[in-house]
């Protein structure tokens, strides 16, 4: 496939993507055997990673949405989510998996499990199809299942967007300067 011309470099490529995703797949359904989790996707972002990966996992599995927005500045987190979608399904006693398309300061995540948390979640783990790496800053929550460590860098393509575009692009790319600055 073509290079999209706004995109200087390719992080992952569609063959890494399915690499990382069978992985986390196999991990998965060999930690949640007989325990039916609910696989928590975090709009918009992850709903290309989910679909891939609840094809991945081979034990029986439930999805559901939640929709969230940070308040602040619109580029960084601030930690203070509003929830914009709920789930539909009453998670008390289950087994929740959340998947995030990509974890940065992680505060969207931590404010996240809190939450579900409160709901009496049997268990909350989290697949983080990708992590940026910040030098010097930890992120709020570790995740259980990590797909590809990526630089702190405008990465786009395979659900990430940079205003509403690329998230259709097949593999993860860093996006070139001139287009966002
Ligand atoms: C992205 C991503 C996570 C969050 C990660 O979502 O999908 O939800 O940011 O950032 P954090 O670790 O610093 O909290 P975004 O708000 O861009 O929305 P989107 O999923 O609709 O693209």
């Amino acid at each position: 496939m073509d290079l999209h011309p706004d995109i200087e470099r390719v992080l992952l490529s569609e063959d890494d993507i399915k690499g990382i995703v069978s992985r986390l797949g196999a991990e998965i359904s060999r930690d949640y055997a007989d325990k039916n989790p609910l696989v928590v996707t975090v709009l918009r972002g992850a709903f290309i990673f989910t679909a891939d990966l609840m094809r991945a996992i081979t034990v029986p599995c439930a999805v559901d949405f939640m929709a969230v927005s940070s308040y602040g500045s619109g580029v960084k987190s601030s930690g203070v989510v509003r929830i914009v979608k709920d789930l539909d399904t009453n998670i008390e006693g289950r087994h929740v998996i959340i998947a995030e398309d990509i974890l940065d300061s992680g505060l969207t995540l931590s404010y996240l499990v809190g939450l579900l948390k409160g709901r009496g979640a049997a268990s909350i783990r989290i697949v983080a199809f990708s992590v940026k790496d910040i030098e010097g800053h930890a992120a709020a929550v570790v995740p259980n299942y990590v797909g590809a460590h990526v630089p702190d860098a405008f990465v786009v393509g395979y659900g990430l967007d940079f205003a509403e575009r690329y998230r259709n692009l097949p593999y993860v790319g860093v996006l070139k300067p001139e287009v966002y600055s």
